[in-house]
This record gives structure tokens, sequence and C-alpha cells, in this order.
């Protein structure tokens, strides 16, 4: 049946059967209510209706969600009066009204190559009003947006600020009445740029018409770059640049990386999968089991840094408590899980009490991997953060490494993991804790969205679509990412299915805090910084008592 306004009739023609009838005499309250009733009934029903959304199908009975719970209840009733019938079971457990989007079928895509990029017409812009309320609350690191924004807050966003980005972004992406456009500047690492649009057009699936028109510049390199010191002359130009991460002397604006709807070079799928998977592998060997060192694998020479994590690996003259690996090519990484080398399953990674994070370029996408472990993450002081690393607190969510005096503070921490394990451990959980409950699939749909709106409530001009911008969608994307992808093995297009928004989500997002008091922000800073300071006062009384020993 087609989901329309002409549903309101058949569902009230459905319910009306049961509404206990008035008899003779009924005062005149109790007939008011229940006019009200019917009033309210319909009005909250007509809500729920679809605009003619040709696009979307109905899967079960068009059946409003939870009508039992907007109409007056049972025990409300009953106390008006005795329903003369019972109310009919159907009713305390109505469907759930689901939407669906039609299946994309890539079948026959690759033959057909050009036509691809079409993407169906959809009529009239679909509306969606969400049957149920909001998922309640978001997690505190939602407030940082307000943060992320404020440098336009007082003056907009004008179009002279976003061409601004232009120099380093690596594509335009507009929304306009719920249809993506993309102006290509130049080719981004790997997929990133694929994956990051990917991810915004499922967005455009989970809240229909509810994403402002917009256009914003996306830059998909690490590091951020808009340094405001360099605009201060002409403030007026100061551009809203997004990215995957930040840091203490940039604006940049932060964004979820690609890796929530895979990373098809390394075969990482898609988080939603991925973070099951991992909350399941956690159960492999319980934290008293696993082994009791610091755990590094990566590849070291793309920061100084890392180059000195080295120099903390076992030796015949010392073990700090650390095993560093060297993994230069992620390739071989994807290679080593092809033969069936176990251990490279993320999922099966956790097989150490500590884990050490130590940043890249800049923010690496392993940090969520690593937090999600359920060991006790090493954090190595980080200087950039990506969108929900704010809400991380040392000795909460993990333990702070001194990056000027790594191996020392490595040998420190497993010391004192090993001695307190129940801490450790509890460390460990809070932070797979946040990583499962705090950074699911939902919850990053739901920072996009707000982080959209509050973008779009800035713009002082009409979002325009570029002459040399194409039109993107689910459906083109998917079957063009094909055979294309470096491996060979089509696993864009597998990783992009995987990750279809299949319908339209049944709550409204989670509500956004407010934004950050200054003395809020503060206290946050020097709350964190006396914690690290704290543990470093641990670490020099630890290492001057190991010398009086030596
Ligand atoms: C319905 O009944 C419940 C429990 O008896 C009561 O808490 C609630 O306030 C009633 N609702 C209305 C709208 O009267
Ligand atoms: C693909 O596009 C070219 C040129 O636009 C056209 O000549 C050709 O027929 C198309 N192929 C298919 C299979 O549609
Ligand atoms: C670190 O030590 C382990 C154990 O001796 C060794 O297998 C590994 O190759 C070392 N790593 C590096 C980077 O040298």
């Amino acid at each position: 049946m087609v989901p329309g306004r002409n549903s309101m009739e058949i569902i009230i023609a459905k319910f009306s059967h049961w509404w206990p009838p008035l008899k003779k005499g009924t005062p005149a309250t109790l007939r008011a209510i229940f006019f009200f009733l019917v009033l309210f009934l319909a009005a909250y029903i007509s809500s729920l209706c679809l605009d003619t959304s040709a696009f979307l199908s109905i899967k079960n009975e068009p059946v409003p969600t939870n009508v039992e719970v907007v109409l007056v209840r049972p025990e409300n009733l009953t106390k008006l009066e005795e329903p003369r019938t019972p109310l009919p079971a159907k009713l305390q457990t109505l469907p759930e009204r689901v939407l669906e989007f039609p299946a994309i079928d890539c079948s026959g895509a690759d033959e057909r190559k050009n036509q691809t990029r079409t993407c169906p017409d959809r009529g009239k812009e679909p509306t969606w009003e969400p049957a149920r309320g909001s998922r309640g609350e978001c997690p505190s690191y939602f407030r940082w947006i307000h943060e992320d924004l404020k440098p336009w807050k007082a003056s907009g966003i004008t179009r002279e600020m976003v061409e601004g980005g232009r120099g380093s972004a690596n594509f335009r992406l507009v929304i306009k009445k719920g249809r993506v456009y993309v102006e290509k500047f130049r080719k981004s690492i790997q997929s990133r740029d694929k994956f990051t649009i990917w991810g915004i057009l499922q967005l455009l699936r989970k809240y229909p018409g509810k994403i402002p028109d917009l256009e914003l510049m996306f830059d998909c390199e690490d590091k951020p770059v808009i340094r405001p010191e360099k605009y201060s002359a002409e403030a007026a130009a100061l551009p809203p640049l997004f990215r995957y991460c930040g840091d203490r002397r940039t604006v940049d604006v932060v964004f979820p990386d690609w890796s929530f709807w895979g990373w098809a070079e390394i075969n990482i799928r898609p988080w939603d999968k991925l973070q099951k998977e991992m909350k399941e592998g956690n159960k492999i060997i319980k934290w008293e089991e696993r082994e009791p060192y610091a755990y590094w694998k990566g590849n070291p020479f793309v920061a100084d840094t890392r180059k000195d994590l080295l120099t903390c690996n076992v030796s015949d003259r010392h073990d700090w408590g650390a095993r560093i690996f060297i993994q230069v090519n992620l390739l071989d990484w994807f290679k080593e899980s092809q033969q069936g080398f176990k251990e490279s399953s993320l999922a099966k990674q956790c097989k150490h009490r500590y884990k050490i994070y130590i940043e890249g370029y800049a923010w690496s996408v392993s940090e969520k991997y690593i937090l999600a472990c359920d060991s006790i993450t090493f954090m190595v002081k980080p200087y950039y953060y990506d969108f929900f690393t704010r809400s991380l607190e040392p000795l909460v969510h993990y333990w702070p490494i001194n990056d000027r005096d790594k191996c020392r503070s490595i040998e420190y921490g497993v010391q004192w993991g090993n001695q307190n394990p129940e801490k450790a451990q509890a460390i460990g959980r809070a932070a797979s804790e946040l990583i499962q409950e705090k950074v699911s699939m939902d919850y990053v749909y739901d920072y996009m969205f707000h982080l959209l709106n509050e973008y779009g409530k800035l713009l002082r001009f009409e979002p325009q679509v570029p002459a040399a911008s194409v039109e993107v969608c689910s459906e083109g994307m998917a079957c063009s990412g094909g055979g294309e992808d470096v491996l060979g093995l089509g696993l864009e297009r597998k990783f992009m299915l995987e990750s279809l928004v299949k319908s339209p989500s049944l709550s409204r997002p989670c509500e956004i805090g407010h934004p950050f008091e200054s003395q809020e922000l503060e206290k946050y800073y020097k709350r964190n910084l006396n914690t690290i300071r704290r543990v470093q006062k641990w670490e020099s009384q630890y290492w001057q008592d190991f010398e009086k020993q030596g």
C-alpha cells in the first residue's frame, strides 16, 4: 500500500471499533475528552504520515508506531469507563513501522560503467518524521561541536570564507534539497574521500530531509592546517575547513574519519560490525591471562616520536616491559590476515595487557581499535584530537605516557598495572565501554547531524550547485566501487553495501548539550593536566628509588 495521507482514515477506521461507545447521558466532560482524543489521534497520525515519497517503500503494515502509548492507556480508559469489549491484543503489540529504501542492486554495474553515475529521480523531496522520541542526551563530546564552530559564531560563514579552504581541500561537498553534489579538486590518499562522501550520503538516508542545504570544503590529509593567526589581519576570511583531526593551534573542523564506513585498502570493515566483533573478541583472553607487556606494532618512520619508541623495545641490556614491532606496509598486515594469520584480525589482537597508542603524522585511526581492546591504553602524550577523543580522561580511560621519557614511563606503567590489576582493568574497561557505547554508529551519525546542522545555521549565503560538480548517491557509489580498489577484491563495494543505511532512523537524534562555559573548559584542562602530573610524580619517585637501590 502506498503510504500517504490516505492511510490516516484507514487507521482511524481500524481503531474506532474499540472505543467505548458513548452512552446517552455520558457526562459532557467525558464526551469532550473523547472528542479531543480523536482530534489528538488524528493530528498525531497525520504528523506521522509521509509525503508521497516514492523512494521509500513500506515494509510492514502502515500502522504508526506506539499508538497505544500515544492514545490514552488502557488503565486510564478504565478509570473513565469500563470498555465494553477488552482491547484487542494486537493493539498492545503494534508492529514497528519500518520504512525501507529500495535495495541497491549492482548486478551488471561493471558492464554498464557509464550509467552508474546517474542517481535515481526521487521526485519530491521526502520528509520524514521519526516516530520515536530522541535518543536522549548526546555523549558529552558533542559539546565540542560548539567549540569547533565558535570562530564563526559571531561573523557567520560567508562564501568567501568557504572558498578560502579551496587551496588545501580535496573536494567541495554541496547538499541541496537532500541531494549531494561533489566538486573534486585533487585526489585523496586511498579511498578516504570516497568513504567520507559515502558516510554523508548515509547520514542523509538516516535523517531524510533533516540536513540543511550547505556547502563545505573537505581536506582528507592528516594534518590540520588552518591557523587563525594567519587570518587575523582579515578576520572575515577564516576558512571553515573540514577534516579528520585538529590540534591546539588550528581551527579545522573535525569530522568522523572514513574508517567508520570501512578502510578498503587494508581490509578494515565498517565500524558497526567490527565494533561488535571486538566486543566478542575481548572475551577470548581475559586480562589476567594477557601478556604482561606494552605492545605496539606499526610504521615508526612517519614520525620522530615513533622512531624514539623503538628504543623502548626489550633488549639484552634492559626490559622496559615493551614489545615493539615494525610494520611499515599496512598491505603486509593485510596479506598476513589473508594467509590466515588469525592474530592480524583486529578483533583478535587484544592479547596484551597494555597497548601503546602513539601518533604518527597526526592522529591515528587505530586509536579506537586500541581503546576498544579491554587492555589498558598507554597513551603517549597526544597533540591531536579527533571528534570523540576529547572525552578521554587520564587514569579513567587511559594511562598517560610521558613523550619526553617514553621508556621509563612505559616501564613504570607496566609495573603499576601488574601490581594494581583491578585498577588497571577498570581503566581498560572504561575505555572499551566508552568506545562501545558512546562511539556507536548511531552516535557517529548524530554527531554528523548536529555538526552539519550547526554549520548550516552559520551560512550567510545560498548554497549553489557548482557547474563543475557531479551528483553522487548511494546507488551510483556502491555500484561503481567495484573492481577499482587496490586489492581487486571488490572490498569497496562490499564495505559500502555493508554500511548502507537501509531505512530512516526510528528515533530523532540525541540532544546536543550546550556550549562549554569558559571556566568549565579551564577546569577540564586543569583536571587532566593535574592527573598527568600526578602520574609523572609517581614515575620520578619510582625511578629515584630504583637509582638509590642500584
Ligand atoms: C494514566 O494512568 C497512569 C497510571 O494509572 C498515570 O500515572 C497517568 O498519569 C495517567 N495518564 C493520564 C493522561 O491520565
Ligand atoms: C557509454 O558512454 C559512451 C559515450 O558517452 C557511449 O557511446 C556508450 O554507448 C555508453 N555505453 C553504454 C554501455 O551505455
Ligand atoms: C623487539 O623485540 C622483539 C623481541 O626480542 C623482537 O622480536 C622484535 O623484532 C623487536 N622489534 C624491533 C623493532 O626491533
